[in-house]
């Protein structure tokens, strides 16, 4: 976990986000062990703060420290819960340290609430190890899902896994966020097709879903709806490509990194084609990148369980959909007469306005569709809405290409197998 950051060239402090002091100076300490046996280094340890008196007979001397840091003396230094340098000092730290090809010595501040100088933030690791507080345990609070029985046990006191949860992801660069939605559609009729995706998510062994659709048939609606229940985690691929070579695939190691210190989540990929599709250009580099997430689908050892969606598959490489990449490639197609009788139902009691019959006799309307024919008919009455809104089968370029390639890829969710996989 802090291997990694000790013998990088290019970040000099660490602050490590928990409560639990004792256990992570601990490993801390075991990993530079590690590192000494391993790699025939001396690398010294000093250790100081809060709850602690000495390490090896030492007081802390601020200005050994600098001259430490000046000397670029290979040395680690943990502080409990206390900062050695005041916020000047640390941007000076963090500016001389940018500036050198291989930093040497580090600095650990183990703290939850450390603040980090904004100025300097990207160049400071922020590693997080969190455990909840009773209270939210007893809340039963989504974010608190997943963990082990052993970490709750060691719950602290006034934590807030909620907040420290989504802390995690504010520094992602924006390719991470929270997907939390509000007053989300009951998704009609894909009850079966959402309890098969929770059950291989608290399986815990799961990899990914893949959604393949026309628009508006619930796939994004899907994500929303888990999303109430669990943390549902928003992946934003664009935000990845980056005009600096190389930085786009440390962007993406560093957005797995994040990923797996939030822990047991969905993430959502939504139209995962522009992956392919938008490589800023370069297809090299949305190649790798394809190439480097497609991996990590197959290897990420925690609970991240994505969910991707693609509606244009008309260059859907085949290495995308071959069987065992996903645990299940569903096709969203447009529902059958008695599912969009339901839906009808659903929209026409959610806007109270009179059900129409005959909007359920029209082959291939989206449930999409319906929606917004309903809304609008809430303000002006069903029969001019019908007149007003297009649909989507009408205005989709290949619509009908896209559902034969859905039903090529995929299992259709209307299909009455997959009740029997629940
Ligand atoms: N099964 C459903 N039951 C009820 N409403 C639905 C259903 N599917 C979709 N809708 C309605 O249609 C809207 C659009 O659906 P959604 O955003 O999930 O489409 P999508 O498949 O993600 O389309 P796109 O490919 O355009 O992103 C939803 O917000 C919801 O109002
Ligand atoms: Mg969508």
């Amino acid at each position: 976990m802090f291997e990694n950051f000790i013998l990088s060239k290019e970040k000099g402090l660490c602050v490590v986000r928990t409560k639990d002091y004792n256990r992570v100076i601990k490993k801390i300490i075991k990993e530079i062990q590690k590192i000494n046996r391993e790699r025939n280094k001396e690398i010294k340890i000093e250790l100081h703060g809060e709850g602690i008196r000495t390490f090896e007979g030492m007081e802390f001397d601020k200005e050994q420290l600098i001259k430490d840091i000046k000397e670029n003396v290979e040395k680690v230094y943990i502080f409990r819960n206390f900062a050695p340098l005041s916020e000047d000092e640390i941007v000076q730290f963090i500016e001389k340290y940018t500036q050198k090809e291989n930093t040497r010595t580090k600095v650990f501040i183990v703290s939850p609430e450390y603040e980090i100088p904004t100025s300097v933030e990207p160049h400071i690791e922020e590693i997080f190890d969190y455990f909840p507080s009773e209270d939210e345990i007893d809340k039963g609070l989504k974010y608190a899902e997943g963990l082990s029985l052993v970490e709750l046990r060691k719950a602290n006191e006034d934590g807030n896994i909620t907040e420290y949860r989504k802390r995690i992801l504010a520094k992602s660069g924006g390719i991470l966020e929270v997907l939390e939605t509000h007053d989300v559609d009951t998704p009609v009729g894909l009850d079966d097709t959402i309890k098969l995706i929770e059950k291989v998510y608290q399986s815990g062994i799961g990899r990914g879903t893949l959604l393949l659709g026309v628009p508006g048939t619930g796939k994004t609606l899907i994500a929303k709806f888990l999303s109430k229940k669990y943390p549902v985690i928003k992946f934003n691929i664009g935000a990845v490509y980056n005009k600096y070579v190389g930085e786009t695939e440390k962007r993406l190691r560093d957005t797995f990194e994040r990923l797996k210190q939030f822990g047991n989540c969905f993430v959502f990929i939504d139209e995962f084609e522009k992956l392919i599709a938008n490589g800023n250009g370069d297809s090299g580099v949305s190649k790798r990148v394809l190439g480097e997430l497609l991996f990590w689908l197959q290897d990420k050892e925690t609970n991240n369980y994505v969910i991707a969606t693609m509606n244009d598959i008309s260059s859907l490489p085949v290495e995308l959909v071959r069987p065992g990449r996903w645990d299940f490639t569903f096709g969203l197609t447009p529902p059958p007469k008695e599912i969009r009788k339901e839906i009808i139902k659903y929209y026409s009691e959610k806007y109270n306005v009179p059900f129409d019959e005959n909007l359920a006799g029209i082959e291939n309307i989206t449930p999409a569709d319906i929606s917004a024919i309903y809304r609008l008919a809430s303000i002006v009455g069903v029969e001019k809405a019908k007149k007003f809104v297009k649909l989507t089968k009408d205005i989709s370029p290949r619509f009908e290409e896209t559902l034969k390639a859905v039903e090529r890829y995929a299992v259709p969710v209307y299909q009455k197998e997959i009740e029997d996989l629940i």
